[in-house]
């Protein structure tokens, strides 16, 4: 597949439809050499750009398994800095020289239970950037802010607040991941999804996440202002998630 000569082999606007694969903290040195003797074949043939993001662990084990297909290597958090005393922590060129073409930033489980800001994600952004890798930042509302009616104001400050201004169409992707539909089988409806797309009316390419499995991908993805998704549950079930790059 070709990329148009951009720096990170990641395309802008103009791409294939992108899905990343979030797999949270799940996964064994089994379950990752089955899983892609399985999806190789589909990996090669998949009208998508695809990401996966194993846990750190786990890294090099996939970039070795992507490295004869098209598909790219993503990682879920990176520390601010690119090297030092942060014992336990990861920088992004450590992912870069791994392999990796981008970093998923902001998530809202790193928001909820490890306290990440938004001036915080927007640093990790940054460093990414400087790693020469892509950002696909999370961003979105939660139930009570959406049945309040505030939940495209909430996402758009969200936004303004967690892009650095190193961001470009090659190297950062947004992701709006409403916190009520992550791993709860709930998702809004496609008009409230493509009305949050087109009120960030950004460059950047825009990602949907929150339960899209293989039953709904096709309409997700059919939406105008949907660039493409980040799929967490559902990239961990082998034939689902053939079913759904196929
Ligand atoms: P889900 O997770 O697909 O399991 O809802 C999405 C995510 O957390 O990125």
């Amino acid at each position: 597949m070709a990329f148009g000569g951009l720096p990170l082999e990641l395309k802008g606007k103009s791409m294939n439809k992108t899905i990343v694969a979030n797999w949270k903290m799940n996964g064994s040195r089994a379950f990752i050499e089955d899983f892609l003797s399985f999806l190789t074949p589909s990996l090669i043939t998949s009208p998508y750009q695809i990401i996966l993001c194993p846990p750190f662990p786990y890294l090099f084990a996939v970039s070795k398994a992507l490295k004869n297909t098209p598909a790219h290597l993503g990682a879920q958090n990176c520390h601010i800095a690119p090297e030092g005393a942060f014992t336990g922590e990861t920088s992004a060129f450590m992912l870069s020289d791994l392999g990796c073409k981008a970093v998923i930033i902001g998530h809202s489980e790193r928001r909820a239970f490890f306290n990440e800001t938004d001036e915080l994600i927007k640093a990790k952004v940054t460093a990414a950037h400087a790693a020469g890798l892509t950002a696909i930042v999370c961003i979105g509302e939660s139930l009570n802010v959406r049945q309040a009616g505030r939940a495209i104001e909430t996402v758009i400050q969200q936004l303004n607040a967690s892009l650095p201004s190193s961001s470009t169409l090659q190297n950062t992707m947004v992701a709006y991941e409403p916190i009520w539909a992550i791993g709860t089988g709930l998702t809004p409806s496609l008009e409230e999804i493509e009305e949050m797309h087109q009120a960030l009316l950004s460059d950047l390419p825009l990602l949907y996440g929150g339960s899209v499995t293989d039953k709904n991908i096709k309409e997700i993805l059919a939406l105008p202002h949907v660039n493409g998704v980040l799929v967490g549950g559902a990239s961990l079930k082998t034939d689902i998630f053939k079913k759904m790059i196929s």
